[in-house]
């Protein structure tokens, strides 16, 4: 029997650490601009978790001096509309940021919009020429704020990675795929296995992982015997038990003891993603 605690990977300390670097370039730009930060954030439709994901950042953005607008469309919108409220934006100088809240309707509509938003504004990263730049390794680009709050917290807490097997499961434009791309880079030097609902022998695969990563939006996929002793394991997950209470991917109660660190669902990833929404929007005030 393993003895040894995980180490817990506090998001909510690293993440309040890194708001608070933040803070003074958000005092810059309001000395310097005569006005605070701004972003636009729109979502199609009233998803339960898109609203509250929605409040959330507004919450934040308004804790750190960033102003937020907010546009809601009914489900039925023709994407044309939505499309020219963010043309809107795109040439509005006192908006730096925009944010389209995902999902939308379909991922026809989610690609039309996403493609809408112009790349020097697109805060969540997740434009053809800012995923383009992840893969370029061009670091003019915007990264997608889970993927960046994920390696954040594992440097935070000197996790190796170079040269060690990192394996993610789900391959999300908004997590798997862009964070992928950003462990392999040049930067990071990891060995990514990007898995999948597809994928075969699915815990053959987790055992041989050093890190692994899990955003596939299902509760306690990740079961004791899917990992080997001493992993580092990372939960994007952040669904609703029988009771209504907020958990992740992995069956954290059972998987635990045998990692040597692992995130708590609340307080893990959740926080460091906000923070870098707020770090991505300080990054849009610069492009100017
Ligand atoms: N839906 C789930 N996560 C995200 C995110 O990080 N950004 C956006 N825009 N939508 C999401």
């Amino acid at each position: 029997m393993n003895l040894v605690s995980p180490q817990i990977l506090d998001g909510q300390r690293i993440a309040g650490e890194s708001l608070t670097k933040l803070q003074s370039s958000v005092e810059a730009f309001t000395e310097r601009m005569g006005r605070k930060p701004k972003f636009a954030l729109l979502r199609v439709g009233e998803n339960p978790a898109s609203v509250f994901y929605m409040r959330r950042k507004c919450a934040m953005a308004e804790k750190m001096g960033i102003e937020s607008i907010v546009a809601v469309f009914p489900v039925g919108t023709p994407q044309e509309f939505v499309e020219e409220e963010i043309s809107n934006w795109n040439g509005d100088p006192s908006i730096d940021g925009i944010l389209v809240q995902a999902p939308l309707p379909s991922a026809e509509y989610q690609r039309f919009i996403f493609n809408a938003i112009h790349p020097g504004k697109d805060v969540d990263g997740f434009h053809p020429v800012n995923m383009g730049k992840l893969a370029c390794e061009d670091p003019s680009g915007f990264v997608p704020c889970t993927p960046k709050g994920i390696l954040r917290l594992l440097r935070a807490y000197d996790i190796p990675l170079e040269g060690h097997h990192v394996v993610i499961i789900g391959r999300s434009l908004i997590v798997g795929r862009p964070l992928g791309l950003l462990l392999q880079s040049r930067a990071v030097n990891a060995t990514v296995t990007v898995c999948h609902s597809q994928s075969r022998n699915l815990a053959e695969i987790t055992r041989t992982a050093d890190v692994l990563i899990v955003a596939a939006g299902q509760a306690k996929l990740v079961t004791v015997d899917m990992v080997k002793e001493r992993t580092v394991v990372v939960d994007v997950g952040q669904n609703r038990d029988k009771n209504g209470s907020l958990c992740g991917d992995v069956d954290f109660p059972a998987v635990a003891p045998r990692c040597a660190y692992i995130t708590p669902v609340p307080g893990g990833v959740g926080p460091m993603t906000i923070a870098m929404l707020m770090e991505n929007v300080i990054q849009a005030c610069a492009v100017k």
